[in-house]
C-alpha cells in the first residue's frame, strides 16, 4: 500500500458515499449507499431528507469503507470532500464530517469540486486491476455526462477551462424526463438505456440538434420531440405507463421501444457530432468521459470505435465510477497533492453552484 491514504467523502445529491486510495491511486474500497428508497414517496431528491439520510448514514458506509480498506480512520494521511456543486444540506454533511476528521488527525484537507472528481475519474482503474492509474497528461480533452451536465473541457497543465456546455437540459436529465413521462421511477436514465437496446435501430429518426456554431449542447429541443411522439402515440396506443407495464404486462409495446430507440440515437449522436467538430477545429490525443450518462451502452459502444477511427487514446470512466463516488473525489485530491495544493478546512465551504 502506497502513501498517503487518502480518505474520500462525497454527499452532493442523495447518495452517500466514502472511499479509501492508497498513495498511487488505487482503490482500495469505494461504498456508495443509495438514497431512493426514502426519496420514493415525494417522487424526486427531497433536500432535507437528503441531509439527514447522509447523517443517518455516513457511520455504516464509512465503516465498510475502512473495513473493507482492511485500515482504521487513524490511518487515514489525507481527507477530501465534495465542496460543490450539490444540495448545500447535503454538501454540509459530509464536508463538515471531512473537516472535522481533518482537523482531529492533524491531516490536510481537500475540498474538491464534484466535476473535478468526474473529469479525472477515466483514469482510475476498474475493479481487480491491481495497476495504479495512469498519471492524467498534461493535456487532455474531458467530457463530463451527467444529470447536471453536458461538457467538453480542456485541461493544460492542471488549469481547466471550458469549451462547451449544454445551453438547457443536461443529457442525463432528458433520459430522466423522458423516463418519467413514460411512468418510470427515477433514476429513468438507465432504464430508457435498457429499453433502447430493444428498439429497432433506425425505425424512427429523430436530428441532432445543434446550437449553431458553437459547440454547446442542447437537449430540449429533442426532449420536446420525444414527448411530442409519446403524445401521438397514446393517441393511437392509450396511455402508456411502463412503471406498471414493467412491473406486470411484460413487454412494452414495439412503437415505443422504437422511439426510445431513436431518442437515444439523437442524443448520443449530438455528442459525436461535437466531439467531431472539435476536434476538426482542435485536435486532440486523448479523450476523457465520464459521468453517470457515460453508463449509456450505445455511447460505449460507439465512441471506441469513433476514437479508434480518429487515432484517439479513448479514456472511458470504468462503469462502476460513472455515477457519483467518492473513489473520484479522492483521486482528484491525490492530484492536488501531488501539486502541492491543500484547503484550509475552516475556511472550505459548501456551494451549490460553482464554475470548475
Ligand atoms: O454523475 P451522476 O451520477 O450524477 C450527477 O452528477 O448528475 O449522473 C446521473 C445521471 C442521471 O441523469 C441518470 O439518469 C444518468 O446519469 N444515467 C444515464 C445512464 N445511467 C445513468 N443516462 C443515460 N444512459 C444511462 N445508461
Ligand atoms: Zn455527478
Amino acid at each position: 500500500m502506497a502513501h498517503p491514504l487518502v480518505l474520500g467523502i462525497e454527499t452532493s445529491c442523495d447518495d452517500t458515499a466514502c472511499a479509501v486510495l492508497d498513495g498511487e491511486g488505487r482503490v482500495l474500497s469505494s461504498v456508495v449507499s443509495s438514497q431512493l428508497a426514502a426519496h420514493r414517496p415525494y417522487g424526486g431528491v427531497v433536500p432535507e431528507i437528503a441531509s439527514r439520510e447522509h447523517l443517518a448514514n455516513w457511520p455504516a458506509v464509512s465503516g465498510e469503507a475502512l473495513a473493507r480498506a482492511g485500515i482504521s480512520i487513524r490511518e487515514i494521511e489525507v481527507v477530501a470532500a465534495t465542496r460543490g456543486p450539490g444540495l448545500v444540506g447535503a454538501l454540509l454533511v459530509g464536508l463538515s464530517i471531512g473537516k472535522a476528521i481533518a482537523f482531529a488527525g492533524g491531516r490536510p484537507f481537500h475540498a474538491v469540486h464534484h466535476l473535478e472528481g468526474h473529469l479525472y475519474s477515466p483514469f482510475l482503474r476498474p475493479p481487480g486491476d491491481p495497476r495504479p492509474p495512469d498519471l492524467p497528461p498534461d493535456r487532455f480533452l474531458g467530457l463530463v455526462l451527467s444529470g447536471g451536465h453536458s461538457s467538453l473541457f480542456a485541461v493544460e497543465e492542471g488549469a481547466v477551462s471550458t469549451l462547451a456546455e449544454t445551453r438547457d437540459d443536461a443529457i442525463g436529465e432528458v433520459f430522466d424526463k423522458v423516463g418519467k413521462r413514460l411512468g418510470l421511477l427515477y433514476p429513468q436514465g438507465p432504464k430508457v438505456d435498457e429499453l433502447a437496446e430493444r428498439g429497432t435501430p433506425g425505425a424512427q429518426r429523430f436530428p441532432v440538434s445543434r446550437f449553431g456554431e458553437t459547440l454547446d449542447f442542447s437537449y430540449s429541443g429533442l426532449k420536446s420531440q420525444a414527448l411530442l411522439e409519446i403524445e401521438r402515440l397514446e393517441r393511437i396506443l392509450g396511455p402508456i405507463d411502463l412503471g406498471a407495464d414493467l412491473g406486470m404486462s411484460g413487454e412494452p409495446p414495439q412503437a415505443v421501444l422504437d422511439l426510445l430507440a431513436a431518442f437515444r440515437e439523437s442524443a448520443v449522436g449530438q455528442v459525436l457530432d461535437r466531439l467531431e467538430r472539435l476536434h476538426e477545429r482542435r485536435p486532440f490525443s486523448l479523450l476523457a468521459v465520464s459521468g453517470g450518462a457515460a453508463a449509456n451502452r450505445l455511447l460505449r459502444r460507439e465512441l471506441p470505435v469513433w476514437a479508434e477511427r480518429h487515432g484517439i487514446d479513448l479514456r472511458l470512466v470504468p462503469l462502476i465510477y460513472s455515477g457519483d463516488n467518492a473513489a473520484m473525489i479522492a483521486h482528484a485530491a491525490l492530484l492536488r497533492q501531488r501539486r502541492g495544493l491543500t484547503d484550509d478546512p475552516f475556511a472550505a465551504e459548501a456551494e451549490s453552484r460553482i464554475p470548475l
